[in-house]
């Protein structure tokens, strides 16, 4: 509201100053500030000469105008003119990037300055993809001060190799933004309190792939309207702030590849509306809290090397919507959960390089949507017994390698494979060290078969675990359904 007042008050002092040309229906002051802007950024010096009127005539697809009406004015000379030209053309975005054919690079020297900034009030979104890619660039904090930038609502600033420095903290002044992307740059210090305290709106937050130190302020609990919060591949440490389970909204949390520690807060399990919880690669401590049976709708819960060193929790047998589960590399120990055989939207189970032991629950094999099944590096023991539907659907993405007594079967005959089981001779002996461990010729005629390389996987091939590429395709996912 306060912001909105002062943009008037802004807009009133710089129309009483402006000169209209004749037929161009855009502000002078603007149009130049527009100029200044894509001269500053972009190696093409003749932009301003080859796109005049950028709103009307000689459009360029990165940029974009809205028509408005008029703002009403005392000033009789600007009520006049309002008179015949109702309404106007404000620049309302600009975007360079990649996907804007025939885009200019930008210039090796690209920059922004708050100058001509200010001469953009309407500007609602900018997006420089791939820009600050040679001469350092940073974020000062004038560029944001005096009101800079006050409509704008979705910020990024992505793939900027140069864009270095910290946050500044004055960027929390606009409080009209709703998405703040500042992924893949060379960003470093503390994520500032500003942001928390003054980006009150704000939707989306995204600062992965920085060197962005410290760790989340508790402050984040002032940004009620958050529905996604990415600060993966950071060097982020700390615990995580009890304040994150107030944010309601919250549909996507990705901390992955960061240095958090200490154990994860039980208000986390408040986050009705959670999707994805990405704690991957961090140093968290178990146990995790029971309270997480309370995300109800949480679909993608990777855990993944973290020291959680407990037995599987309890909880993860009620998230019933779960598609992909990943407790890879977190020191479980103790047999699997039954309960696993409840989660039939499951797509996705890693429970690799654990110290899970006795037997997989034979529901396991019967998991309606499983695709891929990492249950290598335990010492899980007995028969996965599989139908060969199950075999069929999920193909070579079984592993279940380097579990000293575990085999798979399908019911009616062994399987020969490190992980396949002997025939019932040796198995009625009861001796679990003669789980076929070798390249010997106990199982027969399925030696040769080229099926039975087709479902226990002995190949390194692709690593079709929770890996990279999946959660951007999640990514992706999550920021079409938002968008
Ligand atoms: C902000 O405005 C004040 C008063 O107009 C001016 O003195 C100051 O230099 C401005 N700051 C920046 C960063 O432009
Ligand atoms: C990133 O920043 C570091 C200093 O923090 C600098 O040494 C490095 O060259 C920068 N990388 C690029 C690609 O500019
Ligand atoms: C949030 O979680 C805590 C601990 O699990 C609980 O005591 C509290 O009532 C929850 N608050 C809300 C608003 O649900
Ligand atoms: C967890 O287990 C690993 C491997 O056994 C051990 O190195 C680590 O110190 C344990 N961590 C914690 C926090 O208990
Ligand atoms: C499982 O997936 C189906 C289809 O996407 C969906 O309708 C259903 O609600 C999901 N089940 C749960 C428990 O989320
Ligand atoms: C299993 O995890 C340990 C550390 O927890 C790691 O050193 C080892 O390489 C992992 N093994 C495999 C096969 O990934
Ligand atoms: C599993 O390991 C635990 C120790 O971590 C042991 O007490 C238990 O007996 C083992 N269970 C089986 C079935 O081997
Ligand atoms: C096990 O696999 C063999 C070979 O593919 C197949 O003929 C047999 O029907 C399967 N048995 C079951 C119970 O699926
Ligand atoms: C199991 O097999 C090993 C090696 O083949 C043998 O040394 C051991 O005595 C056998 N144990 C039993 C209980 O048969
Ligand atoms: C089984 O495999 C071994 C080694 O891979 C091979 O020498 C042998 O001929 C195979 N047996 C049959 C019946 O195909
Ligand atoms: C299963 O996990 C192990 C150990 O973490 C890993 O080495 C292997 O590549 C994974 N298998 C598949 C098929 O992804």
């Amino acid at each position: 509201m306060t912001s909105c007042f002062f943009l008037l008050l802004f807009l009133h002092a710089l129309m009483a100053s402006t000169t209209y040309s004749q037929g161009v229906s855009m502000e002078d002051g603007e149009l130049l500030g527009l100029f200044e802007v894509m001269g500053s950024l972009l190696a093409d010096p003749t932009w301003a000469q080859v796109h005049p009127q950028p709103c009307t005539n000689t459009p360029w697809p990165g940029v974009q105008c809205e028509l408005m009406a008029q703002e009403n004015s005392d000033d009789q000379q600007q009520q006049d003119y309002n008179m015949i030209n109702p309404t106007i053309f404000h620049v309302t975005k600009i975007h360079i990037g990649m996907d804007i054919l025939n885009t200019p690079p930008c210039k090796p020297t690209a920059t922004l300055s708050q100058k001509s900034l200010l001469k953009l009030p309407y500007l609602k979104t900018l997006s420089l993809f791939n820009c600050f890619t040679v001469s350092p660039f940073y974020l000062s904090s004038s560029l944001f001060e005096n009101n800079s930038l006050s409509s704008l609502e979705y910020l990024a600033l992505v793939s900027n190799p140069s864009l270095h420095g910290s946050i500044p903290s004055s960027l929390g002044h606009i409080q009209s933004l709703k998405i703040l992307s500042l992924s893949q740059n060379n960003l470093s210090g503390e994520i500032p309190d500003g942001i928390c305290s003054g980006l009150v709106n704000l939707q989306e937050l995204d600062l992965s792939y920085n060197k962005i130190t410290g760790s989340i302020p508790k402050e984040i609990g002032f940004l009620k309207s958050l529905t996604i919060f990415d600060l993966s591949y950071n060097l982020l440490q700390g615990q995580l702030p009890s304040s994150l389970g107030q944010l309601q909204f919250l549909e996507k949390i990705d901390l992955g590849f960061n240095e958090f520690s200490g154990r994860v807060p039980q208000e986390v399990g408040n986050l009705t509306k959670l999707v994805l919880l990405d704690l991957s690669h961090n140093s968290f401590s178990g146990p995790l809290p029971e309270s997480l049976v309370g995300l109800k709708v949480i679909e993608y819960l990777v855990i993944q090397e973290n020291p959680i060193n407990t037995s599987m929790p309890l909880f993860i047998g009620s998230l019933g919507s779960l598609k992909a589960l990943s407790f890879s590399r977190c020191g479980l120990m103790g047999p699997m959960l039954t309960s696993l055989s409840r989660l039939k939207n499951l797509t996705t189970l890693s429970l690799d390089n654990n110290s899970l032991n006795g037997t997989v629950p034979s529901s396991i094999g019967s998991l309606p949507n499983l695709e891929e099944l990492n249950l290598s590096q335990n010492q899980l023991s007995g028969e996965l017994v599989v139908s060969e539907e199950f075999i069929r659907r999920i193909g070579k993405r079984v592993d279940v390698r380097g579990n000293n007594g575990l085999c798979i079967k399908n019911g009616t005959f062994s399987v020969k494979s490190p992980n396949s089981c002997v025939d019932a001779r040796s198995k009625s002996g009861g001796n679990k060290s003669s789980w076929d461990e070798d390249d010997s010729d106990e199982c027969g005629n399925m030696n040769t078969s080229l099926h039975q390389r087709n479902w226990c996987t002995r190949s390194h091939d692709h690593g079709y675990g929770l890996n990279k590429m999946f959660l951007l395709m999640v990514n992706f996912y999550i920021l079409g359904f938002l968008v």
